[in-house]
């Protein structure tokens, strides 16, 4: 399938997904959120793919929600014209997802590279929720995942200065899983992502579902998930396989299943 805003194409068992606005710093439009759900939603649906890279471009991951589209909008058109649905089903991918971030993540692009399991940055990457500036407020869950990445002390400067960060300050609070050099962004993306993706299917999936109910649910609740993930993994070949492979000293051959 071809998209209008965004390149996709897939490397071994890996998915690539590249954000393609330049001309407006991969600001997020609606049709790109309807791409990007579209690509992320085909790539969850198939079974030989155990990771996926999100990348943007080396000056912009995103830039932000697209303003000249959003600027006359009224309440009414955002509370229901839909507009939220399409980063939901992004937000839902159970596949690990791996944000590459160069350059610009503000204010959605942000909130979009948070949306992703981990995330790798460049040492030029500048993070930030300026919304506040705009006069609005993040609205694609920068709010409550900022919060739970950095805490509340952290989050609230960030959102109510819409002061950008660099990537190692990021790193350093907990936004950024780990910074390399530029250069290596997306050489580092795909051996993480390779790596990812070569395990076993169904504990990648265990592992994400028992990770993104960690910062939506109770503790216990969150325990008593991971028990029921932990225990349902015993009834796939790959445990039986990763065990046996183990126990007779020779690599695993995983069947995703
Ligand atoms: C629309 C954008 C854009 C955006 C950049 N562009 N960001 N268009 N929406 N978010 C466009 C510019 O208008 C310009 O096109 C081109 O991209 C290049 O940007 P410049 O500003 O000329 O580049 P530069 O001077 O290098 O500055 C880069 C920048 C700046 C610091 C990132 O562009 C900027 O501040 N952008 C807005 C960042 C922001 O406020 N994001 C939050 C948006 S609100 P033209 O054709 O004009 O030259 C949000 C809400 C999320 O994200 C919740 C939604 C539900």
């Amino acid at each position: 399938t071809a998209y209008d805003t965004i390149l996709v194409e897939t490397r071994g068992r890996v998915g690539w997904i590249t954000l393609n606005r330049p001309e407006a710093l991969n600001a997020l439009n609606v049709q790109l959120s309807h791409d990007l759900a579209a690509a992320m939603t085909a790539f969850d649906a198939d079974e030989g793919i155990g990771a996926i890279v999100l990348t943007g471009s080396e000056r912009a991951f995103a830039a932000g929600a697209d303003i000249k589209e959003m600027e006359g909008l009224h309440g009414r058109d955002i509370a229901v014209g839909g507009r939220f649905d399409a980063w939901r089903a992004v937000a839902d991918v159970r596949t690990p997802v791996i944000a590459a971030v160069a350059g610009y993540a503000l204010g959605g692009g942000c909130e979009l590279a948070m949306m992703c399991d981990v995330i790798l940055a460049a040492d030029t990457a500048r993070f930030g929720q300026p919304e506040i500036t705009l006069g609005v407020i993040p609205g694609m869950g920068g709010t409550q995942r900022l919060v739970r990445a950095v805490g509340p002390y952290k989050a609230a400067e960030l959102v109510l200065s819409g002061r950008l960060i660099a990537a190692d300050e990021a790193e350093r609070i907990g936004i950024a899983s780990r910074v390399v050099p530029a250069a290596e962004l997306l050489d580092e993306a795909a051996a993480l992502a390779a790596g990812i993706a070569e395990k076993p299917l169904p504990a990648l999936y265990a592992a994400t579902a028992a990770l993104d109910a960690a910062v939506e649910t109770p503790m216990a609740e969150g325990l008593r998930l991971e028990k029921h993930l932990f225990a349902s993994l015993f009834d796939t070949a790959d445990q039986k396989e990763g065990m046996a492979a183990f126990r007779e000293k020779r690599p695993p051959r995983f069947t995703h299943r």
